[in-house]
């Protein structure tokens, strides 16, 4: 099978790094059209870094990296307030892994220019846009292009939360609340959807057990990943909590077998107003099934899917 023409919307940010080196690990199977970069995590010019840095290490010059927003749609970027994500992702945004210099520089151009370009340059319903961090950027292209939400395959994004309520507030999951205005945005533009939202990322964890087998395996992507998950369980123990949730990944383990992960049809839209549940992600289920914008992801199997992890970083 042809592999997928993927652009990754990403702000790395400790486990947007390891879904990066998964998704260049499969060219087979993800054709990376292009790596955007946005402010998330960390500012722009560290998530515009940290993800060269990994396409370094991943041996992939190949794949363009774009920057794009150095902040959300109408709000201020939230590193800058009181949440300080960088505890969850380290000073650099890589947590504790070892900075190499970056290989290869910026492409030019601004991501959401380029997310138009490239996936306009293919025919209509083959680019998947993968986005794992505030939407800034998939606004902003769609804002640009309006023929983009049809022609894209669908987007499948990292973020928001049903069951599982919120992680940066106690009602919102942070890449929606960073930028709300650009994810109710994106649920309405009429694109087909596929959202992880908290309900399954916190399913699928970073044990201690999964980590050692990462750790393991005698391949600098396995020994990356390894560094990456350690900081993230270290950050989890220092909140109380048994493991870090594997977040960015999922969305490219469920591009890459669909069928280890459970979906619900819905409509979402985002919370704008209320200062208190800024960013809530209002998920409905009572839906036509034929129209539903929405494929909310319910479930996965967790050991399957750190399978799939080892294997293709097990790759040389
Ligand atoms: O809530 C989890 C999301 O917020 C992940 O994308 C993580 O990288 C952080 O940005
Ligand atoms: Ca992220």
């Amino acid at each position: 099978m042809a592999a997928e023409p993927v652009i990754l919307d990403c702000d790395p940010g400790v486990d947007d790094a390891v879904a990066l080196l998964l998704a260049l690990a499969v060219p087979e199977a993800i054709e990376l059209l292009a790596v955007t970069t946005v402010a998330g995590n960390v500012p722009l010019a560290l998530t515009a870094r940290n993800a060269r840095i990994v396409r370094t290490l991943a041996g992939r010059e190949d794949v363009p990296v774009f920057a794009g927003a150095e902040r959300p749609l109408v709000r201020a970027p939230t590193f800058e307030a009181e949440h300080g994500p960088s505890a969850f992702h380290g000073e650099t945004g890589l947590g504790t892994l070892p900075l190499t210099a970056p290989k290869g520089d910026l492409a030019d151009g601004f991501a959401p220019d380029a997310i138009v370009k490239l996936a306009m340059a293919r025919p209509a319903g083959t680019v998947t846009l993968v986005a794992v961090g505030p939407l800034t950027n998939v606004a902003l292209a769609l804002a640009a292009e309006p023929l983009l939400a049809e022609h894209l395959k669908r987007i499948v994004i990292m973020g928001g939360a049903r069951s599982a309520g919120g992680n940066i507030t106690a009602s919102a999951e942070f890449n929606i609340y960073a930028d709300p205005e650009a994810a109710q945005a994106v649920f309405t533009s009429g694109a087909p959807i596929v959202a992880h939202g908290l309900d399954v990322t916190h399913a699928v964890r970073a044990t201690p057990e999964r980590i050692a087998r990462i750790a393991a395996i005698p391949t600098a992507r396995a020994q990356a990943a390894a560094e990456l998950l350690r900081f993230s369980h270290g950050v989890a123990l220092s909140i109380g909590n048994p493991s870090a949730p594997l977040h960015d990944p999922c969305p490219i383990a469920w591009l890459l077998a669909p069928d280890l992960f459970t979906t619900r049809p819905a409509r979402v839209a985002v919370e704008c107003e209320s200062e208190l549940t800024r960013g809530h992600t209002a998920v409905e289920f009572r839906v036509d099934p034929a129209t539903a914008p929405v494929a909310w992801v319910t479930g996965a199997d967790a050991d399957a899917v750190f399978a799939l992890l080892e294997d293709r970083l097990a790759r040389a």
